[in-house]
């Protein structure tokens, strides 16, 4: 039999596609963590990954990198508008978070969204050998896991939710909600976040179906034209992570620690340094963050001469009116805080809109005295365990929000609900006034987390896991 043992499916591919003048195709490894997961995986079966390459209307064959094929799938101008922009994250993303901003409904989106998905399921179904394990990633891939089924009834299909999945009052306003649940129920293993992501989903399909439930197993009617047992298929909670022995390494070495000190002097030695690493996403609590910054500076409780906050916000989504609002409220409130405080040569706030390469990053977290995720809702938030593991030296401190999937395992943070400016201020200041035992010690603990589980074994436990479903006794 031809095909790939093990097949990934997630909108995007690894690497960054882009056409040059001569209409060849160049593409960089994007440095996601879902790549080092599935490394040591891809080396020790055949592996392939199908996804998109980043740009509109591009046409590639597939091509290999470092052992792994990678599969492009296209995405047309139209599919990047209503299925990327629109339906993933003009609808499923605001839905999905708490309802931060108002989710729009659109027929034509959904139906972008339902055509995009079989282009995905059959691009999967096209390479998978018989018997393959096929892994479908994230929201915008959510009808996959059944129209893959459909295809190819021989597979074992596992999905992973790297998003909340949200409470069932939430979940209901969407008009096809049904067609979701069905859609991921077409996998055999629904990995999510934390346990009250899978516990959202469990009530979900047993409010919205009449499927029955036990625990954490669903079990589906049989199937038409099928006799024996029904399928069952397992939702838990798999917490994802970094490669935090590769950033432990980086931060670690003398020219990530050189820079680390020479962005403290380039910022005139503050005394505090705060720092925030967000995509500029709306969720991200960047508003709330900044704002009880300026209201600390306003108190005098940090001084502004002698405080730097960097922000790094990293463009995102930027043809969605939503970030595009964000980037406008973000932007004016450090234009008055910079204002308000800042001086000729210092400005209390540094704000980046751009992205910048993991040595950076890791020269970054080392410099910085308090980290700061102050998150609304998100899934795990990775940037709160790369800090973590950049801090091989023990020190430094993080507050962070208990909205975030992170919340769940890293209890030496110093927690915050970010809506109450107030209580963040509060912690904030502890944070930054932290004696040097108390943060080796919650520093300690943090790093034997993040340390003692990374990506890779979040990968092994989801896949073993996947392979400890009892599948039907005939699969034709
Ligand atoms: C989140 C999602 C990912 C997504 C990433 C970047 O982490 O869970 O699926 O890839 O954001 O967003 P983008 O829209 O640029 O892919």
């Amino acid at each position: 039999a031809h095909g790939y043992d093990f097949v990934v499916v997630a909108n995007r591919l690894p690497v960054d596609v882009s056409l040059g003048d001569d209409g060849e195709p160049t593409w960089t490894r994007s440095p996601g963590g879902l790549v080092t997961a599935l490394a040591p995986v891809m080396a020790s079966t055949s592996g392939a990954w199908v996804g998109w390459g980043g740009s509109p209307d591009l046409e590639l064959e597939p091509f290999d990198v470092d052992g792994t094929e990678l599969i492009p799938v296209v995405l047309t101008e139209d599919d990047l508008e209503k299925f990327y922009e629109g339906f993933s994250n003009d609808t499923l993303w605001p839905l999905y978070h708490d309802v931060i901003e108002p989710p729009a409904f659109h027929r034509q989106w959904w139906d972008s969204y339902q055509k995009v998905n079989r282009r995905f399921a059959q691009a999967a179904a096209d390479q998978a050998a018989r018997g393959a394990t096929v892994w479908v990633h994230d929201y915008q891939l959510q009808l996959v896991p059944k129209l893959l089924r459909e295809l190819r009834p021989d597979l074992r299909i596992g999905y992973f939710h790297h998003i909340p999945f949200p409470p069932l009052e939430l979940f209901a306003q969407l008009p096809w909600r049904v067609q979701v649940i069905e859609g991921l129920l077409g996998a055999d293993l629904v990995g999510f976040q934390r346990a009250g992501d899978a516990a959202n989903f469990v009530r979900v399909v047993r409010r919205l179906t009449d499927l029955t439930t036990r625990g954490q197993m669903v079990t589906l009617n049989e199937e038409e034209g099928h006799t024996g047992p029904g399928r069952h298929v397992r939702a838990a909670a798999f917490p994802i992570s970094i490669d935090s022995h590769a950033f432990d390494q980086l931060a670690r070495t003398d020219d990530v620690r050189e820079r680390a000190l020479q962005i403290r002097r380039e910022l005139g030695d503050p005394e505090f340094l705060l720092l925030g690493v967000d995509r500029l996403d709306y969720t991200k609590g960047i508003r709330h963050r900044i704002k009880a910054y300026g209201e600390l500076l306003l108190d005098g409780r940090l001084s502004p001469q002698s405080t730097t906050l960097v922000q790094v916000a990293s463009p995102s989504r930027e043809n969605v009116g939503a970030y595009q609002q964000l980037r406008d409220d973000v932007e004016l409130l450090v234009g008055r805080i910079n204002g308000d405080y800042g001086q000729v040569g210092h400005a209390p706030v540094q704000y980046l809109h751009q992205s910048f390469p993991m040595e950076e990053m890791a020269a970054l977290y080392l410099a910085a005295d308090v980290m700061l995720v102050t998150a609304l809702r998100d899934g795990m938030n990775l940037v709160a365990k790369e800090y973590v593991a950049a801090r091989s030296d023990d020190r430094g401190a993080l507050v962070l929000s208990e909205f975030t999937g992170a919340a769940d395992e890293l209890t030496g943070s110093v927690l915050v609900n970010p809506h109450d400016i107030d209580g963040m201020k509060d912690a904030i200041t502890y944070a930054v006034h932290m004696d040097a035992r108390e943060s080796r010690k919650r520093m300690r603990r943090l790093r034997r987390r993040v340390l003692g589980h990374d990506v890779v074994a979040w990968s092994e436990d989801f896949l073993a896991a996947l392979n400890a479903v009892p599948v039907r006794a005939t699969r034709d």
